[in-house]
């Protein structure tokens, strides 16, 4: 049975002080979740959010990370730096990544393979423009940036991963894909995961659904066969995310 995971991702949001007051404030209420619960923060920000999430439920991540073990890469964080900050999770590929900084699936599939030689779990991020959905090359387009991913991956460190479909025309623009299309999607990963791996992996491994995810929403998306928790952007950042987690 897989365990549903709720994880925020603050983008570029909260400075060092404000991420230590809201984490010290929502922790309590988030208590008795009953599924795994991480908020991807900035860099500067994973060391006070892990100091604050100490005890609590909350899981620490990052929203990046360079593929070398170390080195002359002026400005890049390395795995073993966020491991040894407190990071249990690490965003890859995310598409505003790809968009503004030139993120590929190649270069997504070597910082998988180095976050999973760290003990990191990469949250690895797919999914589909407007353009490409209204072209119908959605499922095809998701399946070319998951092969590459996961290419040289074993399936004994592919269980260990989480994937999240994310629509781009969904992301930050409120309009939630519906439970049909996230459902399709999402859906259509867990049978790749079956061809690329066994049925076994692919039942085992969670898939995220982000975009625009909302209390509103987040019960009839979490509900889906093959969704198992979300990605969430602008609604992670107030307190109302317990609303997210905890759906009424
Ligand atoms: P929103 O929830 O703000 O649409 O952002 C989704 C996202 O990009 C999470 O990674």
């Amino acid at each position: 049975m897989r365990k549903r995971l709720v994880a925020g991702n603050w983008k570029m949001n909260k400075t060092p002080s404000e991420t230590k007051a809201f984490i010290q404030e929502i922790a309590p209420l988030l208590a008795d979740a009953d599924c795994d619960v991480a908020f991807c923060v900035p860099a500067v920000d994973i060391i006070p959010a892990v100091e604050a999430a100490k005890g609590s439920v909350i899981g620490i991540g990052a929203e990046n990370m360079y593929f070398e073990e170390k080195g002359a890469f002026t400005g890049e964080i390395a795995a073993n730096m966020l491991v040894d900050a407190g990071a249990k999770y690490v965003v890859l590929g995310h598409s505003e990544r790809r968009e503004y900084f030139g993120e590929t699936d190649e270069g997504v599939n070597k910082k998988a393979i180095k976050a999973i030689a760290h003990g990191l779990i990469p949250i690895i991020c797919c999914g589909e423009s407007l353009t490409q959905r209204e072209q119908g090359i959605t499922l095809d387009w998701i399946r070319k940036q998951i092969r590459i991913a996961y290419f040289g991956i074993p399936a004994e460190d592919a269980v260990k991963t989480v994937i999240a479909y994310e629509p781009i025309w969904a992301i930050g623009t409120g309009k939630v894909a519906t439970t049909g299309q996230a459902q399709e999607v999402c859906g259509a990963i867990r049978e790749l995961m079956t061809e690329l791996y066994s049925a076994e992996t692919a039942e085992s491994l969670r898939i995220l659904y982000g975009g625009s995810v909302a209390p509103a929403n987040a019960k009839e998306l979490f509900a889906q066969p093959d969704i198992d928790g979300g990605l969430v952007g602008g609604a992670s950042l107030k307190l109302d995310f317990v609303k997210v987690v905890k759906p009424e």
